[in-house]
């Protein structure tokens, strides 16, 4: 049985003020939320406060993104030996705006979960495909080689404690989910993909679900066989939302 996680990722939002409030918020409502991994991916400058306020309880935190090097002269970067220091078991790679406004490639986001892995972090790797490659049909074809690079890059094992998060583009902040029916589809693809490498590593890796989920539809997504959670955007940033797909992945 894969116990599922719930990961938020606030993206460029909030405040010191707005953050101390949502996390206040959170915490309240978490000790309800027992058969479910919770995790906040707040942007950098407020992880210190994020680990100061979550420190000793169930919650975990990560960061949106990382360097692929250890330390030097890269301006505007950040290392996962600097996540550790925060205290960070989580981090987010190859987010679609990542992707897209950053121009970061299949091997680019493969090296950025293998040097997260490599600092004991737990990379989340996300996938999935734009509007136009869904009615193009490629749709499998896409999540196939975003999933192959990380396999070519670092061996189906680096999935044993890693996670997926299957996001189709079109879904992201845009209030229009994928039907369970189609999240559910790719899940199986993903798995299944997996499972021709290793059955062991495709039984055990968690794949959420993200893409305008929200307390209303979470229970569904995740009730399906291959959903194992959800990566939440929108609905992270207000605690009764977030505690609401908590409780439904609980
Ligand atoms: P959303 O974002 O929940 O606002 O659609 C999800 C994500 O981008 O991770």
């Amino acid at each position: 049985m894969r116990r599922p996680l719930v990961a938020g990722n606030w993206k460029m939002n909030g405040s010191l003020e707005s953050v101390r409030n949502l996390l206040d918020g959170i915490k309240r409502g978490i000790d309800e939320v027992k058969n479910a991994d919770v995790a906040v991916c707040p942007p950098f400058v407020f992880i210190p406060e994020t680990e100061k306020l979550l420190a000793g309880s169930v919650i975990g935190w990560g960061g949106q993104d990382l360097s692929i090097e250890s330390s030097g002269a890269y301006t505007g970067e950040v290392a996962a030996s600097m996540l550790n220091d925060f205290g960070c078991q989580y981090v987010i790679v190859g987010h679609s705006e990542r992707r897209t406004y950053h121009a970061e490639s299949d091997e680019l986001v493969a090296k950025k979960y293998a040097a997260a892995q490599a600092a004991g972090l737990v990379p989340i790797l996300c996938v999935g495909e734009t509007l136009e490659e869904r009615e193009a049909g490629v749709t499998e074809q896409v999540v196939a080689r975003q999933l192959d690079a990380l396999i070519n890059l670092a061996g189906v094992e680096s999935l044993t404690d890693g996670v997926i998060a299957y996001e189709p583009v079109w879904a992201i902040g845009t209030g229009k989910t994928a039907t369970p029916e189609q999240a559910q589809d790719v899940h199986a693809f993903i798995r299944g993909r997996v499972a021709a490498k290793s059955a062991e590593v495709a039984d055990g890796v968690r794949i959420l679900y993200g893409g305008s989920m929200k307390p209303d539809n979470a229970k569904e997504l995740i009730g399906k066989p291959d959903i194992d959670g959800g990566l939440i955007g929108g609905a992270s940033l207000k605690a009764e939302d977030f505690l609401g797909i908590c409780t439904a992945a609980n």
